[in-house]
C-alpha cells in the first residue's frame, strides 16, 4: 500500500499547488502573489523546468497525491506550459488558475496536453471596474470573455470564475455574475472569494462574509460541502456558486490538503507563509525529492485559524 503524507496536525496532503511563474500581465489591487514577496519575483531563468516539475509530481503521486493545480503569476506566460502538462504522470485532476487574457488561442492545445479544467479570475463585468481592479488596458475584459468561451468549447470544464469580493467595488455584481454564468448551462461555476487581508490598505474592501453566506443559503435550492477547505456550494436558480472563505471560516485551514511549490522550486507548507520553505530546485534524484517532500509536509502549520494537533493514540 502507498505511504500517505500527513502533517503534524493530522491533515492529509492529497494535492499540489504549483506556481509555474511569478510573472504576470496584470497588477490586481488585492493580489497575494501566492504569498510570495515580489521583490524577488521572476526572473525567467529561475523558473522550474518542465523536467523538475514533472519529477516532483511523480514523487508526489507515490504518496497518493492525485490532484495538481497550476498557478502563477499568470501560468500562460509559460510558453512551455503545454510541455509541462504533457510530462505529468496520470492524475485524477489537473487544473490551472489563469486571468484568461491569453487563453482564447491556447485552450484547445491545453486540453490536448492534459489540462482538465481552468479557473479564470473575473472580478467584474463592467469594463471600467475590471480595468480599475486589475490594471488591465481597455479591451481586456472582452479578451477574458472570449477566453471563457474558448475554454468551455475546448472542454476545460467546469470553468470556475474567481470573483474576489470587494466592498463598494464589485459586491453589487453578484446577481449579474450569476446571470452571466447561467448562459453556460452548468459548464461555468461562480467562485466567490472572501478577500484575504494581506495588506492593511485592503481592510476597507472586506465584506461581511457571514451576511452573504446567509443570503446565499436563503436563495439556494441545494447546498453541498466540498472537502477541500470545507467550502460550501450553493445552487441558485440553476447557477452553481462556490464560496471560498479563508478568513471567516473556522474549518478552512483544518481542511487544507494542499502543499505549495513556488515558481523557483521550493516547497511551501502554506500559501500565505514564506518561511520554512524547502528548496527542491537542486535535488539530484527522485529519492532526494521524496525526502524533501516529507520534510515540507512535516513543516505544515495552519495559518488563519488554529487547528488542534490530534492526540496520539495511547498504547494500552
Ligand atoms: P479548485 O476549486 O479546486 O479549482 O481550487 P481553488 O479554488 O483553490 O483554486 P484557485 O486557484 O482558483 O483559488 C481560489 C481562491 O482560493 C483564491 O483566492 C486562492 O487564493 C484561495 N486559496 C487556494 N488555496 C488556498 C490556501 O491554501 N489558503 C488560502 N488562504 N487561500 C487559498
Ligand atoms: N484574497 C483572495 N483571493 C485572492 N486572489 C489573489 N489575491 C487574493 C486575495 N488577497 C485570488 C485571485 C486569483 C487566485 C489565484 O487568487 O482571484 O484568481
Amino acid at each position: 500500500s502507498k505511504k500517505i503524507l500527513k502533517d503534524p496536525y493530522g491533515r492529509k496532503v492529497t494535492g499540489l499547488r504549483i506556481s509555474v511563474t511569478d510573472r504576470c500581465n496584470l497588477s490586481c489591487i488585492y493580489c497575494h502573489n501566492e504569498g510570495a514577496d515580489c521583490s524577488t519575483c521572476g526572473p525567467v531563468g529561475r523558473e522550474m523546468k518542465p523536467e523538475l516539475i514533472c519529477g516532483i509530481v511523480r514523487e508526489a503521486v507515490k504518496f497518493g497525491i492525485n490532484k495538481v493545480k497550476f498557478s502563477g503569476g499568470e501560468p500562460l506566460f509559460r510558453k512551455d506550459f503545454e510541455e509541462i502538462l504533457a510530462c505529468l504522470p496520470p492524475l485524477k485532476e489537473v487544473s490551472a488558475t489563469t486571468n484568461g487574457i491569453l487563453l482564447e488561442k491556447r485552450a484547445k492545445a491545453l486540453k490536448a496536453a492534459g489540462l482538465d479544467r481552468v479557473n479564470i479570475s473575473l472580478d467584474s463585468l463592467v469594463p471600467e471596474k475590471y480595468e480599475a481592479i486589475t490594471g488591465a488596458p481597455s479591451g481586456s475584459l472582452e479578451k477574458v470573455i472570449r477566453g471563457i468561451d474558448s475554454a468551455v468549447e475546448a472542454g476545460l470544464t467546469p470553468v470556475k470564475l474567481n470573483m474576489v469580493l470587494l466592498k463598494g467595488v464589485n459586491d453589487n455584481e453578484i446577481d449579474s455574475m450569476m446571470d452571466f454564468i447561467r448562459q453556460y448551462k452548468g459548464k461555468v461555476i461562480l467562485q466567490l472569494i472572501e478577500l484575504m487581508d494581506i495588506d492593511p490598505r485592503l481592510s476597507k474592501y472586506i465584506i461581511d462574509s457571514k451576511d452573504l453566506e446567509r443570503s446565499l443559503a436563503e436563495k439556494a435550492s441545494e447546498i453541498k460541502v466540498r472537502n477541500l477547505h470545507h467550502r460550501k456550494k450553493y445552487i441558485i436558480d440553476g447557477a452553481e456558486v462556490e464560496f471560498v472563505r479563508p478568513m471567516d471560516n473556522s474549518e478552512f485551514c483544518a481542511h487544507c490538503s494542499r502543499l505549495r511549490v513556488t515558481a523557483d522550486g521550493k516547497f511551501k507548507p502554506c500559501l500565505l507563509v514564506n518561511d520554512n520553505l524547502v528548496d527542491v530546485s537542486d535535488a539530484k534524484s527522485p529519492e532526494e525529492i521524496e525526502k524533501l517532500l516529507e520534510l515540507a509536509v512535516s513543516r505544515r502549520k495552519p495559518y488563519y485559524v488554529p487547528v488542534r494537533v490530534p492526540e496520539k493514540k495511547k498504547k494500552i
